[in-house]
């Protein structure tokens, strides 16, 4: 009933794992697969070993997460060695996900990580919270998503999908520009900036001040992205942003989905919740006479 294919490969059911969430070792990739995610993307990397940002980088609240995590990651010697790992371990289909500097070491870095069993390339393009070292976000400028995705799709074995910042006024343009470069899907969306202020301490929460906000509050804003950048594009979408209930994640499918990535929900309903949402979309769509999901993905749209 949720089987799903995705450029050619079969997925069990389209809740994939976001990027940053659980993705570091082979062994919590395989974690999430056994608690019934259908695919996983891991955490971004970069050539290097980051140690990302000062705590605290992290706050959860009723209604969304925020973070500032700046990166952090092994750097990509190891994250090879982990997405080894995790095949070893596992079928599902898996995400590389790498960011970078400048559009050479994008591809550089395309062409390194595939040397790893990866089937699918994200290019985090859209990251808020390291303005600082990397300047503002590719993902809100055309000739840059341009540049970085032409200079990926040259050096990537795989198929690519960028990721784009719901903080860019005019994202189904740049999801446009992705797709004539020759970018094979889009994932849509990263966070979106925010901050949080201790009243008590009179201080931002975060060391960094600002950081990325996720989780519920996220999902109506991702949505959004998802239907505006359904209308411009033939390629499919990762719909990703605040996804927390099956309901959620076929609401993510009827504006244009193929995919639904899930992230902060690990954090409100612990990392059973790719199983519960799988099971209560289940529910919805026999309630609702759905046989298969290619039966509603951009009904809206009619
Ligand atoms: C702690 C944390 C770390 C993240 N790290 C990455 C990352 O390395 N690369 C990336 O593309 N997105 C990263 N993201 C963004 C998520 O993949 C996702 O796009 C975003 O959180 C919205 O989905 P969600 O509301 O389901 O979490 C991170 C998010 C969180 C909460």
């Amino acid at each position: 009933m949720l089987e799903t294919i995705f450029l050619n490969k079969q997925f069990s059911n389209p809740i994939v794992l976001a990027s940053g969430i659980l993705g570091v070792t082979g062994a919590s990739l395989n974690n999430v697969i056994k608690n019934g995610a259908g695919g996983v993307t891991v955490k971004s990397v970069s050539k290097e070993p980051r140690l990302g940002h000062p705590n605290p980088t992290m706050a959860g609240y009723e209604h969304f997460f925020i973070n500032a995590v700046g990166l952090s990651n092994p750097g990509i010697e190891n994250a090879i060695l982990e997405l080894k790992k995790f095949k070893e371990l596992s079928n599902a289909p898996l995400i590389g996900s790498i960011f970078a500097g400048t559009p050479e070491e994008f591809g550089w870095l395309a062409e390194k990580i595939c040397e790893a069993p990866i089937d699918f390339l994200e290019i985090d393009i859209s990251c808020p919270n390291v303005s600082r070292e990397f300047g503002d976000p590719f993902a809100y400028s055309v000739p840059a998503v341009e540049k970085i995705t032409k200079a990926v799709k040259e050096k990537s074995t795989v198929p690519i999908s960028v990721k784009l910042s719901p903080n860019a006024w005019n994202i189904d343009i740049i999801a446009k520009a992705a797709e004539s470069s020759g970018a094979d899907a889009i994932t849509a969306v990263n966070t979106i900036s925010g901050m949080t202020i201790d009243v008590r301490a009179r201080r931002p929460v975060l060391h960094n001040k600002q950081g990325g906000v996720s989780g519920p509050a996220l999902f109506p804003i991702a949505l959004k992205c998802v239907y505006d950048i359904y209308r411009a594009v033939k390629i499919p979408i990762i719909g990703t942003g605040g996804v927390t209930t099956g309901e959620n994640a076929l609401a993510m499918i009827m504006a244009g989905a193929t995919l639904v990535g899930v992230g902060s929900a690990v954090y409100f309903r612990g990392v059973e919740v790719f199983k519960h949402i799988t099971e209560e979309m289940t529910k919805i769509m026999e309630e609702e006479g759905i046989k298969n999901l290619n039966e509603i993905r951009g009904c809206v749209h009619l």
